[in-house]
């Protein structure tokens, strides 16, 4: 894993926008694994000003997004679908066509066909070249809880009280949070080219050290991506005060500078 330690939000969102630019120029026709949450907002603010700045091009890419609350339109306000479409796709010049987003508004017993289709359509595309997440407090990637196998599909789960809990932020209350969600699986999320991982704020250094450090175990969802051979790891200082080989990974991030290569 090559982790990166940055001193603040906006600069783990200047070098998250970085890497994408720098796979869309190489492939303007990449396929893009795409998180929801707070964490990515920023990169996504950087990417529409690169695109209205630089010309950065969207219109070959395609695009898969992690997850989708089960009972939700992509017409609600809270749907993932919104989510995407308001910070990023009508800001760009994507084909919405383009855009996957699983169907949270299907009955949960049509869930099994759309997830099949979904896994379907990564695969058309030839798969995803550079996935972004983010990590919930409980150590979850996607909608993969504690528990998740390493090789769950993209699937209907149940979220975690903890996942319900910190998401009752964006809901009136902690009852109108959806139970359930279609979340890529943990193997899913594995078979793609790169995958970029984004944590910042304190509240996420405990899950980010066992994820980094910890054993692969299901117990923490994220710590499969230790199985990866491509991962990138960028976070502020707080997400990362709770890492034992900080000052190695500072080090190695110096050394990558000086060298001009990249170290995982
Ligand atoms: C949700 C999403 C995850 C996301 C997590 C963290 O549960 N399903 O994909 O990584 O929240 O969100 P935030 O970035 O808002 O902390």
């Amino acid at each position: 894993m090559r982790i990166l330690i940055k001193d603040n939000y906006r600069d783990v969102s200047v070098e998250a926008a970085s890497m994408v630019t720098t796979t869309l120029r190489q492939k303007p026709g990449a396929v893009l694994g795409l998180a929801t949450g707070s964490t990515p907002l920023g990169l996504y603010e950087e990417l529409v000003r690169i695109h209205r700045g630089e010309g950065l091009d969207f219109s070959d890419v395609t695009t898969f997004n992690l997850d989708e609350y089960l009972g939700l339109t992509g017409e609600h306000p809270q749907s993932y679908r919104s989510f995407m479409d308001e910070n990023l796709f009508n800001h760009i010049n994507i084909r919405k066509e383009r855009t996957h987003v699983p169907d949270g508004s299907l009955p949960a017993g049509d869930a099994e066909e759309m997830c099949l289709e979904f896994e379907a359509a990564i695969r058309r595309t030839g798969g995803i070249d550079l996935q972004v997440l983010g990590i919930g407090g409980n150590g979850h990637i996607a909608f993969n809880e504690p528990g998740s196998s390493t090789s769950s599909r993209t699937r209907l789960v149940a979220l975690d009280e903890r996942t319900i809990k910190d998401n009752a932020r964006f809901y009136s209350s902690e009852d109108e949070v959806p139970r359930f969600a279609l979340s890529m699986g943990i193997g899913t999320i594995l078979e793609a080219r790169e995958i970029l991982l984004l944590a910042t704020g304190e509240q996420k250094a405990q899950a980010v050290a066992a994820a980094v450090e910890g054993p692969v175990t299901n117990q923490v969802p994220s710590s499969a991506l230790q199985l990866h051979p491509r991962v990138t790891v960028i976070l502020d200082e707080a997400a990362a005060s709770l890492l034992q080989n900080a000052s190695r990974y500072r080090f190695i991030q110096k050394a990558e500078k000086q060298v001009g290569v990249q170290l995982f």
